[in-house]
């Protein structure tokens, strides 16, 4: 068995990130990106190009013409639409690299496109414009797991055995087999990824309830908050297969927070679980 230094040793040497998707977090990070930019470096990569404009004509964006060149896809779509595309397409393909007959890799994505829409749905109830963060919040949340399946596979099945059976809390669980969290493995290779702080942030803290938010701005503790209640509201609505099935309560201080009242959550879990089939039907790749 690995230890948990060498565990986290090994995260450098995990499968990276595309490098487009690497380019697109570096570029941003560095000098802005325009448009014309992003969509010269998507249309580079043919696979990840063709899956773009498969998605773009997909019932869940219901564009009423067809979308046939990722220029037009930028233009449509909007920039932060098609960038936060690329970065969850890349994701999805680390999600692939992972795939064993033990996890059932493809409900964990499943989870993670629930966690995606309920966080969604969620934080557009009082800022719009976080919609797209919010969305990719969800896409990466658990990559940690991945990362584990990667890595040690039979220390995670023997994770999933320890919840299963023996009734131990996911993070009993981990801390006894690996000595560390999902969430910690997974903020680590987000920021090797060269995601923003703010994303490091919500992965490390998204069991929380509520987080515990140091100094940051009330944006960024509404994404973190909504990324947290949806993590447990996707599990309640069964959307998808996470590894750990089990769910936490949220505190009526959580819904607090994010402006929902106890009889706005049964119009809310239509609207996300309608948009859970479409963009489930949408992600069905190849
Ligand atoms: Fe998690
Ligand atoms: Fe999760």
């Amino acid at each position: 068995m690995l230890s948990s230094q060498e565990i986290i040793a090994k995260v450098g040497n995990l499968p990276s990130l595309p490098t487009v998707a690497a380019r697109i977090n570096t570029e941003i990070e560095s000098e802005g990106l325009s448009a014309k930019r992003l969509g010269a470096i998507i249309s580079e990569d043919p696979a990840l190009a063709s899956r773009m404009l498969r998605l773009s004509n997909s019932a869940f964006y219901g564009m009423p013409r067809q979308i046939s060149t990722i220029e037009r896809a930028v233009m449509v779509l909007g920039f932060d639409t098609v960038k936060n595309l690329a970065l969850s397409i890349s994701i999805f393909s680390f999600f692939e690299k992972g795939i064993s007959p033990a996890i059932d890799v493809i409900g964990l994505w499943n989870h993670s496109l629930g966690v995606a829409v309920c966080a969604r749905a969620l934080v557009m109830r009082l800022n719009f414009k976080l919609a797209e963060q919010a969305f990719l919040l969800g896409i990466v949340h658990d990559v940690g797991k991945i990362a584990l399946v990667n890595l040690c596979l039979a220390d995670m099945e023997q994770v999933c055995r320890l919840i299963g059976q023996d009734g131990m809390s996911e993070e009993e669980a981990e801390m006894q087999v690996f000595g560390f969290t999902h969430q910690r493995i997974g903020s680590m290779l987000i920021k090797e990824w060269k995601f923003p702080e703010m994303m490091v942030m919500a992965v490390k803290s998204h069991h929380e309830l509520p987080p515990v938010l140091k100094e940051c701005d009330e944006e960024i503790a509404h994404l973190i908050r909504c990324l947290c209640v949806a993590n447990q509201f996707a599990k309640a609505l069964a959307l998808g297969v996470s590894t750990n099935q089990k769910r936490e309560a949220i505190p009526s201080v959580m819904w607090g927070y994010l402006g929902v009242e106890r009889q706005d959550i049964a119009g809310l879990s239509t609207v996300i679980r309608e948009d859970y089939q479409r963009i489930i039907q949408s992600w069905e790749m190849d």
